[in-house]
This record gives structure tokens, sequence and C-alpha cells, in this order.
């Protein structure tokens, strides 16, 4: 991209008019580089009024600046700053320009009126200028202390305005050239172009010219073309439309006492959003920020009764059997409401009215008592439109387990235990898993997939048993919405268990990444594995 200066310079050397138009703040400056303006005026009038001041140096410099700073950093077309008088001597003046290089201003207009300046518009004939010496010091003073040869320094002339006359305007205006001004602003009050024009005429083109035609706007563009003007600028125009809008909402809203008349006519708030830069967020969090947090969802199924459990399954589903005073679904959702994942989808079947926990959202599975995992997350399919945890609402493990998953990268990331839980009793179901390594005890390992998944690998095959826990990508979410689609289809569909949809994710080539642990989880599946739990 060209440096903001040089923009600003390649303006001033253009031989079409070129526009500056007024911004007084970030936002505005925003809307004006949106509008394909090539360049920004820092007005002195508009950014004092906008904090609710007289346009008479009653803002700072320094408190400018900090505006400045905003506006700039905003946008990446040039700002020419309204420098007023340069807020002081020429000694105020080298530090204001270095000041203003540090923030990318690409120039600075100074005027050649007293401190503390009034604005152009009021008592214009009252107003008295600076000693021309005194004021082609502080040109010059500007034009060394820069430090990018493309900076620019605007010398503005108000002797128009103060009724000095031409002839005074030339020789301010040459005066200054001669100091090292890059281009001359020459100002004027009137309704015409006349004064303007006709200093244009006897200026010749020694240098460009910057005019202002808040009050000779009528002007045709061709006459300041054919003059020879370089620059103009609309100093005053977004305030003013600003203005006129918030004017007549605040008024409609306090006449009306209502939004639905005005809200047709406003900005929208994406549109706030929109011009805030909130995309490039969303996309910096992306690349910036671990995958865990509210960006997840969690889907827990939690529909069987656990008919192994008998009498303690009578009036409740086994994800609500008590471990250590709390149910083990509610320690569940407490691990991922802690870990920032607000939105838990719990699958619910046996019983739903006994499933109290809160900070959940429940989906039925009307058909808990004749189907297995798969149809329960199959119900839970339109949760799966964006990164997931899923688990097994009978699983206990530590909340460690949990955080280190949301941190892991794949698109499909399950957790086994790389130890073979000594705890599981030999003839229940096992989620067996061959990867593509067993676990080892190195700190920093390479990544390892499953390879294949079946309750009856043999010892010496099985590097591990899933969890029933696992984290899903946005990517990896569509991968299992997709693979839930096809099997869905299936006959057995009913019977099908979340192994199934393993073996249907690899055969589809679907990497599925395994996270090892070492113990520190529990399948609350029978009473004796209960008794484990309770002391867990
Ligand atoms: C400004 O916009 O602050 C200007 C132009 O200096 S004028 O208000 O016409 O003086
Ligand atoms: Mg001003």
């Amino acid at each position: 991209m060209t440096k903001k200066t040089t923009q600003f310079r390649n303006l001033l050397a253009a031989t079409n008019v070129e526009y500056l138009v007024e911004a007084h703040n970030a936002l505005s400056a925003r809307i004006v580089e949106e509008s394909g303006h090539a360049g920004i005026w820092a007005s002195g009038l508009t950014l004092s009024a906008t904090m609710g001041v007289r346009d008479n140096n009653e803002v700072s410099w320094t408190q400018v600046l900090e505006v400045l700073e905003f506006m700039s950093d905003a946008t990446d077309i040039p700002v020419m700053l309204d420098g007023d008088t340069g807020y002081g001597n020429f000694n105020n003046v080298r530090r204001l320009i270095k000041k203003l290089e540090q923030r990318k201003i690409a120039a600075v207009c100074l005027e050649d009126k007293l401190f503390p300046k009034t604005n152009s518009f009021i008592d214009g004939g009252r107003q008295a200028l600076a000693d021309i010496d005194e004021f082609a010091g502080k040109i010059k003073a500007a034009k060394d202390t820069q430090e990018d040869d493309d900076f620019s320094v605007v010398a503005r002339t108000e002797a128009f305005i103060v009724g000095w006359g031409l002839d005074e305007a030339l020789k301010r205006a040459e005066a200054y050239h001669a100091a090292g001004a890059d281009a001359v602003l020459v100002h004027s009050k009137k309704t015409t172009a006349e004064e303007i024009i006709a200093f244009v005429g006897r200026w010749d083109r020694r240098c460009p010219i910057v005019v202002v035609p808040t009050t000779y706007y009528s002007t045709p563009t061709e006459v300041f073309e054919e003059a020879g003007v370089s620059l103009v600028i609309w100093a005053n125009h977004l305030l003013r439309s600003s203005i006129a809008s918030m004017q007549r909402t605040a008024r409609q809203l306090q006449e009306q006492r209502t939004a639905l008349s005005v809200e047709d006519h406003l900005a929208t708030v994406p549109e706030i959003f929109r011009l805030q830069g909130a995309d490039e967020l969303k996309e910096a969090e992306k690349r910036y920020l671990p995958e865990i947090h509210n960006g997840h969802r969690a889907v827990v199924l939690a529909a069987s009764r656990g008919d192994a459990l008998g009498r303690l399954t009578q009036d409740k589903p086994k994800s609500m059997i008590p471990i250590q005073g709390e149910p083990l679904l509610a320690t569940l959702v407490r691990y991922h409401h802690e870990a920032g994942i607000q939105n838990v989808y719990v699958v619910v079947g046996y019983k739903p009215e006994a499933v109290t926990v809160t900070g959940i959202k429940k989906i039925y599975n009307p058909d808990y008592a004749d189907t297995k995992e798969l149809y329960s997350l199959y119900q839970a399919r339109h949760v799966l439109n964006g990164p997931a945890v899923v688990s097994f609402g009978d699983v206990i493990f530590k909340r460690y387990i949990l955080l280190n998953l949301l941190s892991e990268t794949g698109d499909i990331v399950i957790v086994a235990d790389g130890e073979m839980s000594r705890h599981r009793r030999s003839d229940s179901y096992r989620d067996l898993l061959h990867c593509t390594k067993a676990r080892s005890n190195a700190y920093l390992d390479e990544p390892v997939y499953l390879e294949r998944i079946d309750p009856y690998l043999d010892r010496q095959e099985a590097h591990g048993e899933w969890i029933g826990l696992m984290r899903l990508s946005a990517n990896g979410a569509v991968a299992v919405c997709d693979a839930l689609e096809a099997l869905q289809l299936r006959d057995d569909f009913a019977e099908l268990r979340m192994k199934d949809l393993f073996d249907h994710l690899l055969r589809d080539r679907h990497r599925i990444r395994v996270v090892y642990v070492r113990g520190h989880w529990l399948d609350v599946d029978d009473l004796e594995v209960l008794t484990d739990a309770v002391e867990f």
C-alpha cells in the first residue's frame, strides 16, 4: 500500500481537482474512506463540536492527537489535520509535527491567525493575523522537523477572512511558499468564489492551491478545475448531516414514545458492527484462540434407563444417579459450563421429567427403549452445526480431561484411556481401539489416530478404550452429520452404536484423532462400577 504521505502528495500533484471530506472521529473517517474519497480533513471545527466545545482551541492539542490516532488507525487514506495556528509558536509546531508523523498523519494545515484562534465564520472582520515572518518561521520549522520527505505542510492564509484583500493574501502566500509550504490554502467566507478565483489567477500555479467552499458551495466544479485549484475540502458536511439526522431521531422518539417510525431510517446495529470491523475479529479468533469457550456446544446422550442398575433407576435415568451428592449429569453439565460451554443439549428418553439439572436444553428421544446411541445423536443433529463436544451421560471423568480436549487440534478428536481401565467388568460392552500408536510417556508426542474400533479386539491389539467423550470442529461436525444421514438409511439404524459412526467415518477417510488419558474416568454401567464411582 502506498504510504499515506505519498498518497497525499499525489493528490496535491494531480492535474484534476481532488477532494477531502471532513471527519471528526474514527467512525466518520471510515465512512469517508468507504465512500471512495481519497483523503480526510480532520476539521478543527467539527472535532471540537463533537466534544461539545467551541472552535477556539478549547480542546487541547494532545486531545486532538488522541482522536487523530483513532482516525488514522481506522483508515488507509491520508488524513490532513486542521492544525489551527499550530497550538503555540514555532517550537510547539515542531513537537506537533513529530507527534503527527508518529501517528501516520499525512499532512497538516497551519493558519496565520493568533492563538487561541476563532473560527473563520465568527467575527472574521475583528480577527487579527499573525506577523508574516513569525508565521513563515512556523512553516519553516515544520518543514525542517518532518522526517518523512512526503509529509505535507499546507499554509493557510486568512487574509480574505479578516478583509485585508487580494494583495495581502498574495504577499502572505508568497512568503509561506518561500518558507517551504507544499501548498497554500486560501480561505474565503463569501457566497461566491470571486476572491478565490482572483487569487488563483494571480498565483499562477506557483504551488498547489487548496480551497474550502463552505459558503461558496454553489460554484461549479469546472470553475475550480479551470482556475487551477488542486484540492477542494468539504470541511464540515458529515457532522452537519449527522446533526440533522440525530435531531430528527431524538425529536421523533420524544414525541412518539416508540421507535416504530424511526427504525426504518436508521443504520442497523449489524451495520455498526461492520463499521467496527467485527468480522475481522471473528476471523482472527479462528486463527489465534484455542477452539474453546462459547463457540462449542455440547451434546450429552442420556436417554437410556440403565437397566442393569435395577432399583436405582426405577424413577430416574442412570445419568441422574447421585455421585458424591450430585447427579452425574449435573457434574457433567457443570464441567461444561466451567469450560465456557454454555449451550448444553441433553438427549433424554427414560423419565425425562426426572432430569432436573438446570442450564440444559432437552432433546427428546421417544424411542429410547428400543434404540441405541446413534439414534439419540441423530435426534440432536441440528445442534451439530458448529464445533461441539459429544459425550455419554453416564460417564464420569475428571474435569481436566474436558479442558485438555478443548485445546486439542483436529476435526474429530476422541479421548481414550490408554491404560485399559482396571475397573471394568470384562463382559460389558467396551469401545476398544486400535490406533497408529500406543500411549507413551513422552510429554510432547506426535498425534495418534484411530485405525479400528472393535469390542472384540484382543488385549495385544487394543491400545485403549474410548471413554465416551469426543470433540468436533465445525468441519468435524459436518462430517458426523453426513455420516448420520447416511447411516439412518440403514434398516438396523436403531441398533447402531457410536462404534458404527466411527467405522463409517474411517471408511470415508476421515481422520479421527485419539488423545490418551490414564484412568480418571468411569462408565457408570453397573452396580459394581457404581461402587467405584462413589469413591471416585
Ligand atoms: C475547519 O473545518 O475547522 C476549518 C474550516 O478550519 S472553517 O471552519 O471554514 O474555518
Ligand atoms: Mg478549523
